[in-house]
């Protein structure tokens, strides 16, 4: 930690004095901001400076585009309201959170949503469906632009391997800040600690929580699986980041940008999911060989019929996501899972 807080600094730092000397050059230049939850080795910021750099290169005589990873600019949620007020310009927000802000979000926090990694895609792909989610919050001040790829959740923890649903009772396992996530930990029975992305790595560490779920990126990249031995596939949720932006930075762009910046917004999206594939294979090898985590393949029938009760709870309290969920039952028998 003490480590990461000198990289925070230190970047910090040279934030600050590339504003004060970039003044001369860059001053009439709009300075695009950025922020992000994860490292530089991570696909998504592969992608963000993909689209960085194209952005510069095709508009960089008026802005200029930093990206600026690990939290630095806050936690996910203070980064979605520095983007609501404008402060900064884009960040990535796990789908997670947004449901506080918009409850048509709600619909992909679902446990079990989807019945393969191809059905998620073409569901996401899907703009008719997703238009009206991401201009939901146009009114609170951000709308989203693109979604990236996060990869299906599992519970991973430090004292004992998850086999079944009955294991995770009386482990307080950390969830996200999701209403949906805290209700799913309570239908398996565990007990759901939320906070933010960036405090998992000391809770884990000095035994306040006892796991937590997430891909096999937080294993290595977060260091999560220093502390957490056991990795188990349960699948319970493939949770889509959503990268969102400023409503009036987007709607002060002329036409012309307008498109530049959507072609920017492909390019981040292709170069985050292509990346995405070989950095989960390459985690997964490294939590096993050099952090010695054991991969737990368990039945996945008793946890999704645990969390089952949920999608009719969630879509009982919130009918106006039901044309959305019936949509993705017919991308699911589509695409179905490879196990049926
Ligand atoms: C994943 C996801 C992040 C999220 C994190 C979390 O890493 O990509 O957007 O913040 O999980 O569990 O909080």
């Amino acid at each position: 930690m003490k480590y990461r807080k000198m990289i925070a600094l230190g970047a910090v730092a040279s934030i600050l004095s590339s504003m004060l000397s970039g003044c001369g050059q860059a001053e009439q230049k709009r300075i695009i901001r950025i922020g992000h939850n994860q490292s530089t080795n991570h696909p998504t910021h592969i992608g963000l400076t993909a689209f960085k750099d194209y952005i510069n290169e095709q508009l960089g005589d008026q802005y200029v585009v930093e990206v600026y990873p690990s939290e630095l600019l806050g936690s996910q949620t203070e980064m979605v309201q520095l983007t609501q007020t404008g402060a900064i310009d884009f960040c990535v927000a796990s789908n997670a959170i947004l449901e506080t802000f918009s409850k048509n979000y709600e619909i992909f926090n679902l446990p079990y949503l989807f019945a393969s990694t191809e059905a998620y895609h073409h569901v996401m792909d899907d703009e008719a469906l997703t238009d009206a989610i991401f201009s939901s919050t146009l009114q609170a001040g951000f709308e989203a632009v693109t979604w990236l790829d996060a990869g299906t959740r599992n519970f991973y923890t430090v004292g004992k391997p998850i086999e079944s649903p009955e294991d995770l009772k009386g482990l307080k396992i950390r969830v996200q800040q999701s209403p949906t996530n805290i209700e799913m930990m309570r239908l398996l029975g565990g007990s759901a600690t939320p906070m933010g992305f960036g405090e998992v790595y000391t809770a884990l560490q000095s035994n306040i929580i006892d796991g937590a779920e997430n891909n096999e990126m937080a294993l290595t990249d977060n260091g999560h699986g220093d502390v957490c031995k056991y990795y188990s596939y349960d699948m319970h949720q493939m949770v889509p980041d959503i990268v969102i932006g400023n409503v009036a930075f987007m709607e002060g762009l002329s036409e012309e940008e307008k498109a530049i910046f959507e072609e920017g917004f492909d390019i981040l999206s292709e170069t985050q999911r292509t990346e995405w594939t070989t950095a989960v294979a390459a985690a997964k090898e490294r939590a096993a060989n050099e952090q010695n985590v054991q991969f737990i393949y368990p039945d996945q029938a008793p946890f999704v019929e645990a969390c089952a009760p949920l999608h009719e709870s969630v879509l009982a309290k919130n009918p106006a996501i039901k044309a959305t969920y019936d949509a993705i039952q017919e991308y699911n028998a589509q695409y179905p899972s490879v196990a049926e």
